[in-house]
């Protein structure tokens, strides 16, 4: 019987979590493919140690495993974008299927190599590039081929979500809740891709380009980090009925498509709010299917090695038959991927959560209700608290009705420019998301 030959390229989180799957599973993986799996080399950068195995070579040179004859597929799992890109080139080049986990590679440098893949008839997997071990892209792209989908929001980024999950749990701040991920290893030592929203939005990207047949491309992209959200709008959002995550959102609104990471507040009636810690979750609405929600582990070595193991398992079973793979990377035939108008982010329109610091008095109501009046900006809510009954203080806040950035910034900006108010206004989207209530 043939046997399928891996050549694995990193073994940090994801590349140890998938030797260990291997070496685990082993019978299952080759009752499933009908044939063996096995890892003939390792592709290792730092000399910390390695499988003791000695049917799998072992090189620091990592390039070399591209041209290796040995090697069926190639399983990149080193990240970041220079040596992986040329990596799987030159991989694709040599004819080898290729698996990645990496979403920055995808969103950034898909296009290219799907069309690469495409001349050297091979296949490039990235189930693992979104959601770890959740299996979106091949539920979006297969299972849910044939619908129009109309909304995707994903909680995509762990670490977003463990510190706001800690925060409204605990009341720790911001920065010391990101001190305690770093140490648990749920948080980078450098964690500006995740807190900055650039990681959700390469994965929103990826989501968005399969559902919608768009070509991949960062350049629309709207995105917020989580950085300044304070324990007080975790505190309001709480009592309003609400929790605050940071959401990643491609919707069709006005026939145009929305691309947004933003922070959201989101109604505790719906399931997706219960999505704590660095849990993940991706909602999608189509057509006729309703509401999909897939929730389970974003991250970490076992999660994100079953992503990977399912896409090896797939191109295996092809190589067993000796077919060319029958999915397309992203859902749609390359001819018909074409490009829709994307909103500008002043444009998309939701409610509002604003909050705004003033002085206890009359007059300030009645200039926040004028401004937004003339502005067409309804309110739906209205709840003020005294902060500071010494300095006459007073918070308050506002759910407007939906309303377009543009806006409402102007409307905000307006705000604080009266005298009576103090600093800057926080606005947070609030997200109506379809349906799936508890
Ligand atoms: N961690 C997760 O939960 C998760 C989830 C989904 C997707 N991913 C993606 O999976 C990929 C790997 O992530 P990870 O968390 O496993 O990272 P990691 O723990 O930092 O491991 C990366 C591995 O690649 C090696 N490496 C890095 N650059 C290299 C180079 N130039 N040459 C040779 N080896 C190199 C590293 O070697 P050293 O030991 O010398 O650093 C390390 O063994 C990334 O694309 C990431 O976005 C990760």
């Amino acid at each position: 019987m043939k046997e399928i030959r891996l050549g694995i390229c990193g073994t940090g989180t994801v590349g140890g979590g998938v030797l260990d799957l291997l070496t685990t599973n082993t019978h299952l993986l080759s009752d499933q493919v009908g044939a063996p799996i096995r890892v003939v080399k390792i592709g290792y950068r730092s000399n910390k140690p390695l499988p003791s195995n000695e049917e799998i070579s072992f090189s620091k040179d990592i390039l070399s495993l591209a041209d290796d004859p040995e090697i069926d597929i190639l399983l990149e799992l080193i990240g970041g974008v220079d040596i992986a890109l040329a990596l799987v080139r030159k991989a694709i080049m040599n004819r080898k299927h290729v698996v990645t986990a990496n979403k920055a590679l995808i969103a950034n440098h898909g296009v290219e190599l799907f069309s690469l893949a495409e001349k050297y008839s091979v296949s490039l997997r990235f189930e693992a590039a979104v959601g770890g071990g959740i299996p979106i892209i091949k539920v979006l792209r297969e299972s849910l081929s044939g619908n129009q989908i109309s909304y995707i929001a994903g909680i995509i980024n762990g670490t977003t979500n463990y510190i706001l999950s800690e925060m409204a749990v605990s009341g720790r701040s911001f920065s010391e809740i990101l001190s305690e991920a770093q140490e648990l290893g749920f948080a980078e030592t450098d964690p500006s891709f995740d807190i900055d929203g650039v990681d959700a939005g390469h994965k929103l990207v990826i989501l968005a380009s399969i559902a919608f047949g768009i070509p991949l491309s960062l350049d629309e992209l709207y995105t917020e980090g989580v950085s300044q959200i304070s324990i007080i709008d975790l505190k309001f959002a709480n009592e309003l009925g609400y929790k605050i995550k940071h959401l990643a959102v491609a919707r069709i609104a006005d026939s145009r498509l929305e691309l947004r990471v933003n922070l959201a507040l989101i109604s505790t009636s719906h399931l997706i709010s219960g999505v704590d810690g660095v849990g993940n979750a991706v909602l999608v609405q189509g057509y006729p299917s309703g509401e999909t929600l897939l929730c389970g582990d974003g991250a970490g070595a076992g999660p994100t090695a079953s992503s990977v193991v399912s896409d090896v398992i797939d191109l295996a079973r092809n190589l067993i038959l000796g077919q060319l793979d029958q999915v397309k990377p992203l859902g749609f035939m390359p001819t018909t991927v074409k490009s829709r108008e994307i909103s500008s982010p002043d444009l998309v329109a939701t409610p509002w959560y604003l909050r705004i610091e003033a002085e206890d008095s009359s007059q300030v109501m009645s200039s926040i209700a004028g401004i937004l009046a003339e502005r067409k900006i309804g309110k739906q809510t209205v709840v003020s608290k005294v902060v500071d009954s010494n300095q006459k203080k007073i918070q308050i806040v506002i759910i407007t009705s939906p309303s377009a950035a543009g806006n409402l910034c102007a409307a905000a900006e307006e705000i604080a420019s009266l005298d009576s108010v103090c600093g800057a206004i926080t606005k947070i989207r609030i997200e109506d998301l379809p349906s799936r209530k508890e």
